[in-house]
């Protein structure tokens, strides 16, 4: 079945979707995302992924497109249209149209652009044998919370992870701290068996998924410190995970090639990760 794309109001066939050369967010990158799983034909997390849209939008003075209640009946819309039962949904919202000027121009209309994917997210394959990630300088701007499109130093740090045969970048700051993966949140695991999470404010991207299992490890009698943790302490730690929308919770199993506990995923992190996809079945 051919895919469907929605551009500014209109469902179009994916070779005909375009959006326009002067639009904001092709020439400055002013404009922001969202990703969403799609699974067995709910999104998951809806609301929380509408809050930080409402968010990014709010940071940068963007209107949203249509209204909240719109914008879900669309989303589902293009979900049934494209059949995808599994998969994500990409979203982003741009300050719309303009001959280029650096300011924002007055009265213009946002651009809404969204596709569908089919796909599991999360690979079962490789959440059995755990991920490798290296680590690199964290060079992104000083809004990290603002889910904004401007990637470039992701795209790089991700480039730089495949090359090294890994899966993951994790950013480290200038005191030697890791922010967090170029797409996913970090986490380790101490001796004593809490978990460790960097807080939300502007150095990082407040996940959703994050979100969730900060209150599903709480349901489940877990402690959690939302608190920067530095390479060696991560390279020290039992166990060490990372989690996105896309990866849901996958254990990490070395850092720049040094093994994290013994090379394989931590129990901690598979308890909460099966716990994860128990909460998702069941929504
Ligand atoms: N990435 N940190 C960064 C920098 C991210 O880009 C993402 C999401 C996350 C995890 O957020 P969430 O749990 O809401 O997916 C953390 C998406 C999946 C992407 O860019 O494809």
């Amino acid at each position: 079945m051919s895919r469907i794309a929605y551009v500014n109001g209109l469902f179009l066939p994916f070779d005909q979707a375009a959006v326009h050369i002067e639009d904001r967010g092709y020439q400055f990158a002013d404009g922001v995302y969202e990703v969403m799983a799609i699974s067995q034909g709910r999104i998951l997390d809806e609301q929380g992924h509408l809050d930080r849209l409402d968010r990014s939008l709010a940071e940068l003075s963007i209107a949203w497109p249509m209204s909240r209640v719109a914008l879900v009946l669309v989303i589902d819309r293009l979900v049934r249209r494209n059949r995808v039962a599994n998969g994500i949904v990409y979203l982003q919202v741009t300050r719309g149209v303009s001959r280029r000027d650096h300011a924002f121009p007055a009265g213009l209309r946002p651009s809404l652009v969204m596709t569908v994917r089919a796909g599991r997210p999360a690979s079962a394959s490789l959440a059995e044998v755990g991920a490798r990630v290296i680590t690199i300088p964290d060079i992104r701007w000083r809004r990290c919370d603002i889910k904004s499109v401007a990637l470039l130093p992701n795209v790089l740090g991700k480039q730089a992870a495949r090359l090294a045969g890994a899966y993951e970048a994790w950013m480290v700051d200038e005191n030697g701290l890791v922010t967090e993966g170029t797409s996913t949140n970090a986490w380790i695991v101490t001796a004593a068996g809490r978990l460790v999470t960097h807080q939300a404010g502007h150095a990082i991207l407040n996940g959703v998924t994050r979100m969730s299992i900060l209150t599903l490890a709480h349901s489940l009698g877990m402690e959690v410190d939302e608190r920067p943790f530095g390479v060696a302490e991560a390279k020290a730690a039992p166990e060490a995970f990372l989690t996105s929308t896309t990866s849901y919770v996958l254990p990490v199993v070395s850092i720049d090639g040094d093994p994290v506990g013994d090379g394989k995923p931590g129990p901690l992190t598979l308890r909460l990760r099966h716990a994860y996809i128990q909460r998702m079945a069941r929504r």
